[in-house]
């Protein structure tokens, strides 16, 4: 008999059909009664054992963790809290759990951080049985939105030799020896004997590559992995992230920001609908752990309303300049609250895109034209000659989600700010041969996937919304 799902037994409304379960107990009463879970959804399966006829053997194997598999009849509920069950006709433990040494006990539920250390379990409890389930739900609705639109999805490459964000965090990729590694006259590596023959690392971006196609294709998008050295310890950073790369031909920033706009609401909107159970016991979650803060700190909103408040209302568009003047006039500035200074020109700090998110509009908004000193090479730079054509999207309880712009397609500013910057105009002749060669205007932005996870789940700390995290010390399992 084949298997069938429990989500699929717990969606049907009738009842006196045979099945096949199998899955993991979570929890076993009185000898008799199964909650059942094979991740198919949030709720457990009861499974009702025959305890007059149970071998004694079995009983003693049924413990929490150990896997089994049911045949039996799915019938009516007697008790409370489900429809239906299923009698069980014949048991088999697959593999039992030792209730001594297995650490995922109902009894004493178990911390975010403890479940962190033993990152290769905690996907059988409730809270990350959700948060991987609306992951993938975000995953898929990512590459439907995009695939209903017509963009076509480039894999851009993992490993390469170009900085894209020439912010310089980057991983190195060798099979050099680095206790004694070839060198050139100077004394310095010659990465002439690597395996590629240069020196390359592990890529901060596709967007460089997604240009290229975009000069094709008109639409495409990446998503993919991306690694940042930043030793940025903090929970709204991973040294491993993945990234959603649009890159569009003839858009400009206003159609940049419309798209980002209405991609974010559809992912959203497609969690709500399809993830609603696993979202409610995330709200849940949040409500308790809010519960815990003293009252001033607590949120307006729970998890559900925030999220169908960003699909009902448009987010705010402010530029950078009147962003600081936001700032500067706040009661924060004038109290002197904030920890870093505000003058035009900083990068703005966290504590500077909460205010203006939470405090000031309370709700995303999109930040244009930033001093062009502290954006990326590849920015379209304004008439004014001190901004450029970028835009930050800032969600509440996360700040900065996605980081895009209008890229500066005219072959000789483009060249002059890369001298400017010293980055290496032969290296990058493949990139400049799209400004060479048909040369269009063009926009497209990235957004921090587990950060968009973290939003959409109201999970607090980033290393909690991807399966296996790498920040600063740690690369466990
Ligand atoms: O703003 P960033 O650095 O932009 C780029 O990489 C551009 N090439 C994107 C583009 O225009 N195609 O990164 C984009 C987003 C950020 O807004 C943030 O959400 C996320 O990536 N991000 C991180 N997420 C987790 N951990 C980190 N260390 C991150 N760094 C950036
Ligand atoms: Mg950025």
């Amino acid at each position: 008999m084949a298997r069938t799902k429990i989500k699929e037994v717990l969606q049907r409304d009738d009842s006196g059909y045979k099945v096949n379960v199998k899955g993991w107990v979570r929890s076993f009463r009185n000898n008799q009664f199964v909650a059942l879970n094979d991740g198919s959804c949030m709720n457990n399966l009861q499974v009702v054992i025959d305890l007059e006829n149970a071998d004694e053997n079995l009983l003693r194997n049924i413990s929490v963790g150990a896997s089994l598999s049911v045949h039996g009849t799915v019938v009516e509920s007697q008790g409370k809290g489900q429809k239906v069950e299923v009698k069980a006709e014949s048991v088999e433990v697959m593999g039992t759990c030792n209730n001594e040494e297995y650490p995922l006990q109902l009894k004493n539920r178990p911390s975010l951080e403890y479940l962190r250390e033993i990152a290769h379990l905690r996907f059988r409890t409730n809270t990350f049985g959700a948060v991987f389930r609306v992951r993938h739900a975000l995953a898929y609705a990512i590459h439907k939105f995009f695939n209903d639109r017509g963009f076509v999805y480039l894999h851009t490459p993992i490993v390469t030799a170009s900085d894209a964000e020439g912010a310089g965090e980057m991983f190195r990729v060798t099979t050099l020896p680095f206790d004694n590694p070839p060198r050139n006259e100077d004394g310095s590596v010659n990465f002439k004997e690597d395996f590629f023959g240069r020196s390359t690392n592990l890529t901060v971006s596709g967007q460089l590559e997604a240009e290229l196609g975009a000069m094709a294709f008109s639409e495409v998008y990446t998503f993919g992995p991306t690694f940042r050295a930043e030793n940025s310890n903090t929970p709204r950073h991973l040294a491993e992230f993945w990234m959603i790369e649009p890159e569009v031909a003839f858009n400009d920033l206003t159609d940049n920001m419309d798209l980002a706009e209405e991609f974010i609401q559809y992912v959203i909107r497609y969690a709500l609908e399809h993830n609603r159970e696993d979202l409610e016991f995330l709200a849940q979650r949040l409500a308790d752990e809010e519960k815990q803060k003293p009252q001033n700190e607590r949120s307006e909103m729970g998890l559900i309303e925030k999220l169908e408040f960003v699909l009902n209302n448009k987010f705010e568009r402010v530029t950078y300049t009147e962003a600081i003047d936001i700032l500067l006039n706040s009661p924060a500035y004038k109290k002197k609250k904030f920890q870093y200074d505000v003058k035009w020109g900083i990068d703005m700090q966290s504590e500077h895109e909460r205010y203006l998110v939470e405090k000031h509009f309370n709700k995303p908004v999109i930040v244009t034209d930033y001093p062009k000193e502290i954006k990326a090479f590849y920015m379209r730079q304004n008439d004014d000659g001190k901004t450029v054509a970028a835009m930050d999207i800032l969600a509440p309880g996360i700040g900065e989600i996605v980081g895009g712009s209008q890229r500066e397609e005219r072959l000789e500013k483009l060249s002059q700010r890369m001298e400017e910057m010293h980055i290496p105009a032969e290296e990058m002749y493949w990139y400049l041969d799209t400004r060479r060669f048909g040369t269009v205007p063009h926009a497209g932005f990235g957004l921090g996937f587990e950060r968009m996870v973290l939003f959409v789940t109201g999970m607090t700390n980033i290393r909690d919304v991807i399966p296996f995290p790498r920040t600063p010390k740690n690369a466990d399992f």
